[in-house]
């Protein structure tokens, strides 16, 4: 037995970019049923970067998808370049005019579940996509098998895929379930949770001859931080005595605080971009569309400009039947995914090591980051591109 449901917008996944395109959707009048294959718990509990950039702080504080963003996140004005021995702090606020928050995203997460479900938002966990089809019609439909095995067809009039680099939307969009762009990088990250205080007021972003670290903090109680690793290694085949001393070693000058370290993993990366990110009545958004490696913390705040620009050109479509925003969508956020992109990458080659680096290739490495530090015009670029371009709007 199949029940038929209608809504207006059908959204593939509940996470930062599903859940506040709902939100906003709901402010104009459009309703959605969003689907995701994960439990809430499992959502609410997956550890991802904890840095916002300023109007993504602004978009989730002003619509209300989080107050706690404000409250319980700080704001960081600046951060350190660590190479050679020496840390240099980018000042933000006197080069950009702007901040960032640390606040984890499955804190914003958390605030934007509750947010959705206090008004009435049908959202279902644990609920697999099976089909998407009917997406060159106007009435594009998705099928999803429930965790009771109920089996629901979802009618609406626009299908969004927000279901992160693994989406099952994407072969509607793309028509292959890799198409795109890509870029691998020969290392991965090794992060930890840790009971004890920052061992820095600012996030630490370290190159060393023996490779990247970074040293954040969750709250005045837990720090995370991460050193570049073999994408090949084994989170548990490390003692906690080996984990402190490559952190030490990677930031020379700088006594890190310790603590009972309560969570570890390693993240393997990648640089992606969709050929497509639209086919008729279905698009991609986030994670789905573009993954950038962490280094920057781009991830979730390109997810809520895609958004902010999707909201715009749906309410123009379903509210107006204009159809030129939603015509530009792709091309509009082509712009800011390819910057982040190149920032990203450009972070990441800037920081690590390879392990082919030369002699040359090192020095080379010092001469860049020198230019950035050295120079107000190198440090406004860093810090334009780490708070955050101002977002877009849909037909620029
Ligand atoms: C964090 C992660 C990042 O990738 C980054 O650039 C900064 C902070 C974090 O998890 O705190």
């Amino acid at each position: 037995m199949t029940t038929t449901v209608r809504t207006r917008v059908a959204i593939v996944g509940a996470g930062p970019a599903g859940l506040l395109l709902s939100h906003l959707l709901a402010d104009a009048g459009i309703d959605s049923i969003i689907l995701d294959r994960r439990g809430r718990d499992e959502i609410e509990s997956t550890i991802r970067a904890g840095i916002l950039e300023q109007e993504t702080v602004r978009v989730l504080s002003e619509t209300g998808a989080s107050d706690r963003v404000l409250t319980v996140g700080n704001r960081h004005d600046g951060i350190e370049l660590h190479f050679e021995g020496e840390g240099h702090r980018i000042d933000f606020p006197s080069l950009t005019g702007r901040s960032v928050w640390l606040y984890p995203q499955h804190e914003a997460l958390k605030d934007l579940i509750a947010a959705r479900l206090a008004a009435g938002q049908d959202l279902r966990f644990e609920t697999e996509v099976t089909g998407v089809g009917d997406v060159e019609s106007d009435r594009p439909w998705v099928s999803a098998t429930s965790a009771d095995g109920t089996e629901v067809r979802i009618e609406a009039e626009f299908v969004v895929g927000a279901d992160g680099s693994r989406s099952v939307v994407r072969p509607a969009v793309t028509g292959s379930s890799s198409g795109g762009y890509f870029r691998e990088y020969p290392f991965a990250w090794f992060g930890i949770l840790c009971e004890a205080p920052p061992s820095s007021h600012e996030l630490i972003y370290s190159n060393s001859p023996d490779g990247f670290a970074l040293i954040s903090q969750r709250s005045a109680t837990v720090q995370r931080m991460y050193f570049q690793c073999d994408p090949e290694a084994d989170p548990d085949a490390v003692s906690e005595a080996e984990i402190w001393a490559t952190l030490q070693a990677r930031v020379p000058g700088t006594a890190l605080t310790e603590g009972p370290i309560f969570q570890r993993e390693v993240l393997r990366f990648r640089s992606f971009v969709a050929h497509e990110l639209r086919h008729g009545r279905a698009v991609l958004v986030g994670d789905a569309a573009h993954t950038v490696p962490p280094t920057g913390a781009k991830g979730m705040n390109l997810a809520v400009a895609d958004v902010v620009l999707l909201d715009q050109a749906l309410r123009a479509l379903l509210l107006e039947n204009d159809t030129r925003l939603i015509d530009a969508f792709a091309d509009t956020a082509l712009r800011r995914i390819w910057k982040a992109q190149h920032f990203s990458w450009w972070m990441t080659s800037m920081l690590h090591t390879a392990s082919d680096a030369s002699a040359f290739d090192q020095r080379r490495q010092v001469g860049e980051l020198r230019s950035v530090v050295e120079s107000e015009a190198g440090r406004t670029f860093l810090a334009e591109a780490y708070t955050g371009w101002p977002h877009q709007s849909s037909d620029r």
